[in-house]
């Protein structure tokens, strides 16, 4: 499995847009009915409005029915794993199964070895009258 998730961050890799910073990204997730998930990095002439590969793969998750990541890697332009950014691990978190594993650079670890004490919604609903409708994947 990890393999395969590999090789599909891999070839989102190679669809990256990234003119500006020339660092290429790909991502891959297993989702937990077994569909697989991928994006890129897309970068932009305004720096700051770049969307990392994890933005693509979580949009793609979104748009195609949901659920939650069980299993995560993004590659760098050497097909090696990379460290997603922190804004990402707080992308990721909505989604994660709460046992979701990453592929660090330093060997896998879970979604709350990678952000601990996350913001989730139940942070939310702690202090407002309406629970969130969220996918359910966030809570702790
Ligand atoms: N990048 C990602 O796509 N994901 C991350 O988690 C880290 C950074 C991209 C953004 C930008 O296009 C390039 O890598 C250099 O920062």
């Amino acid at each position: 499995m990890w393999m395969r998730l590999r090789a599909l961050a891999a070839e989102a890799m190679r669809c990256a847009y990234a003119p500006y910073s020339r660092f290429r990204v790909g991502a891959a997730a297993l989702v937990d009915d077994g569909r697989f998930v991928s994006g890129c990095n897309v970068e932009n002439a305004g720096y700051g409005v770049t969307l990392c590969a994890e933005c693509g793969l979580v949009s793609e998750l979104v748009r195609t029915g949901g659920g939650r990541l069980v299993a995560f890697v993004c590659v760098d332009g050497d097909g090696r794993p990379c460290s997603p950014c922190g804004r990402c691990r707080q992308v990721l978190s909505e989604h994660a199964h709460p046992d979701m594993l990453l592929a660090m650079p330093s060997g896998l670890m879970t979604i709350d070895q990678v952000l601990p004490d996350r913001f989730t919604s139940a942070d939310i609903d702690r202090v407002t009258a309406t629970p969130a409708q969220t996918a359910g994947g966030d809570r702790q």
